[in-house]
């Protein structure tokens, strides 16, 4: 006689508790490249099964109730990339832009961006500014896509236009603090991440939200990003609710 087992499956991740949910949640989507190779795939394939990862992680901020999530899409340094495999990611932006906009937007996703967007081709410029236009109303998670972006460069931006309003006497130089300067970052005045996940195994922050990540706490994994599911999303939530974060205080 057989004794039935219970259905455990040992990849359920449960939900994170409601109460200490992060409200920001930054992604390296890293390890693309590595996942097509040992698939004897074209590492534009990995870039295509990434993708789909976006859309899986994008629904269970939706569900989870996550205000702000930003994917890091496209460094400021991906540029040293083949022109093929630049040109190939610039025409997934559009497909994906295109493809997806509906379900995002169902769904009440904002569909947004950070970086320097006038560097990229008019097609995705244009693509970009319009989906940002037709969903900025939405009430759903705020989705912001990183594009030419590069932490190092979001800051000098910042402190260059913040130079030009003290030059055009708009800024009192006193009055500026860690704060202030943040509303000069490309997101503005946005809740800085409180987990920033990282999978593939890689231990680094790459450029990524520089000045935001200051108390971020990190995730790191080495599941490769076309393999990350909602359950290692939620696995990640809930290390984080366990974190104690203390701000560079002392526990009371
Ligand atoms: C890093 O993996 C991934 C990138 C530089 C691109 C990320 C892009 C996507 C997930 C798809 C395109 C995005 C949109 C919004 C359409 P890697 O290529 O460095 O992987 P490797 O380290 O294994 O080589």
């Amino acid at each position: 006689m057989s004794v039935e087992q219970p259905k455990v499956c040992p990849n359920q991740a449960p939900d994170p508790s409601p109460e200490r949910m992060p409200s920001h949640i930054g992604i390296i989507m890293d390890g693309n490249g590595r996942w097509a190779k040992e698939r004897g795939m074209p590492r534009s394939a990995g870039h295509q099964a990434g993708v789909e990862t976006i859309r899986t992680i994008i629904k269970e901020c939706n569900r989870l109730g996550i205000r702000y999530v930003t994917f890091y899409a496209f460094s400021t340094e991906n540029w040293k990339r083949s022109e093929q495999e630049v040109g190939f990611l610039m025409d997934l932006l559009v497909l994906y832009l295109r493809n997806e906009f509906q379900e995002l937007s169902d769904n009440g996703v904002v569909i947004d961006h950070i970086g320097d967007i006038e560097g990229l081709p008019p097609v995705c410029q244009k693509e970009l500014l319009d989906a940002y236009e037709r969903t900025k109303n939405n009430t759903g998670v705020h989705m912001y896509l990183a594009l030419n972006y590069g932490g190092q460069r979001e800051i000098v931006d910042a402190a260059r236009r913040i130079a030009w309003e003290a030059k055009n006497g708009r800024l009192n130089p006193e009055e500026l603090d860690e704060k202030k300067f943040s509303t000069y970052l490309y997101a503005g005045d946005i809740p800085s991440p409180e987990l920033i996940i990282r999978p593939s195994g890689e231990l680094r922050l790459s450029n990524f939200l520089l000045y935001q990540a200051a108390y971020s706490e990190f995730w790191f994994s080495s599941i490769a990003w076309p393999d990350f599911t909602a359950q290692d999303l939620r696995r990640a939530i809930v290390d984080y609710q366990a974190r104690d974060r203390r701000f560079g205080g002392v526990k009371s």
